[in-house]
């Protein structure tokens, strides 16, 4: 079951060049659902006027190869390890239905596009990585919709209660979870094979209304992050102050008055304890 191309052997009832164009329409769907997004919301024009206006309170400016050092530095922390989640069960699940869900989209388009039919024999290892993608985005989901969704973790609501928001995550676990029930039950034309496309119809469809476009917009504020604190104008933040440094103490006479000559440093008071107060 895990080694057969099922979109092969359902090239009988619907035509390669169909499940193609399905394909090809799910992508320009997200293209468009991403552009009328950052339309709507202005995220992009707001994006660049906040960073022409950072770049105006900069202490100094970023050369060249730092840029392109931070621009790595992003790939691997923000894009590839999941590096802005600093609950590892948050980051562990992120990863699970990131990698999840490139597998499983980058294996679909391959064996619909590179294997349509029977007669070109699929490599098995198409299908189980088609499998292994599904499954990691279904525990990875499950588990981030279930336990850690914060309406659920922090909030004291249960989890299957839903709204707009819930939407993204909400069709991906629908694609996988009907995606794997499809392969579980024989593949072919079944209810279970529709209920897949409509899934992934409303997951690729919903971008303008879900949280899908934060795959291509993170990466960018992470970015820009990065610059405002390597230029200096760090969002117009105070520096991270040492309370111990004499130079502090004389700007802010009030630290050694109340926590003497030498405070501890608390750390960041978010931290202080785990949200459950409900
Ligand atoms: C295939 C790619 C990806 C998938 C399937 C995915 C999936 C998800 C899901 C399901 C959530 C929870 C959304 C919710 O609150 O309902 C989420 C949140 C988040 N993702 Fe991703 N993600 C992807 C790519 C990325 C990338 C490339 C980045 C960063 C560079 C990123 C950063 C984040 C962050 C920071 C959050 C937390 C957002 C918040 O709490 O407001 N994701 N992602």
């Amino acid at each position: 079951m895990f080694t057969i191309n099922h979109f092969a052997a359902l090239s009988e009832v619907i035509s390669p060049a169909m499940m193609q164009g399905y394909v090809v329409l799910m992508v320009l769907l997200v293209m468009g659902g991403t552009i009328l997004d950052m339309m709507h919301k202005k995220s992009a024009q707001y994006f660049f006027e906040n960073a022409k206006k950072a770049k105006k309170s900069a202490k100094r400016s970023v050369s060249g190869g730092e840029k392109v050092s931070i621009a790595a530095s992003v790939l691997v922390n923000e894009v590839l390890t999941s590096g802005e989640f600093s609950n590892p069960r948050r980051r562990l699940s992120h990863l699970l239905t990131m990698y999840g869900t490139i597998i499983f989209i980058a294996t679909t388009a391959i064996m619909i596009f590179g294997y349509p039919t029977p007669e070109m024999p699929t490599p098995a290892l198409l299908p189980q990585l088609w499998h292994i993608g599904a499954l990691m985005l279904a525990v990875g989901g499950y588990w981030f919709w279930i336990f850690i969704r914060v309406d659920v973790s922090a909030e004291g609501l249960p989890w299957f209660r839903f709204e707009r928001a819930d939407l993204f995550i909400l069709s991906l676990l629908a694609t996988s979870t009907f995606a794997l029930i499809w392969s579980f039950t024989g593949g072919g034309l079944t209810v279970f094979f529709a209920l897949f496309i409509l899934a992934s119809t409303v997951l690729f469809g919903g971008v303008y209304f879900s949280k899908f476009a934060h795959m291509f917009f993170k990466p960018a504020a992470a970015h820009q992050k990065k610059i405002t604190m390597a230029d200096g104008s760090r969002e117009n933040l105070p520096p991270d102050y040492d309370l111990t440094d004499p130079e502090v103490q004389r700007k802010f006479p009030d630290i050694p008055m109340y926590m003497g000559k030498n405070p501890p440093n608390m750390g960041l008071c978010i931290k202080a304890e785990r949200p459950n107060h409900y």
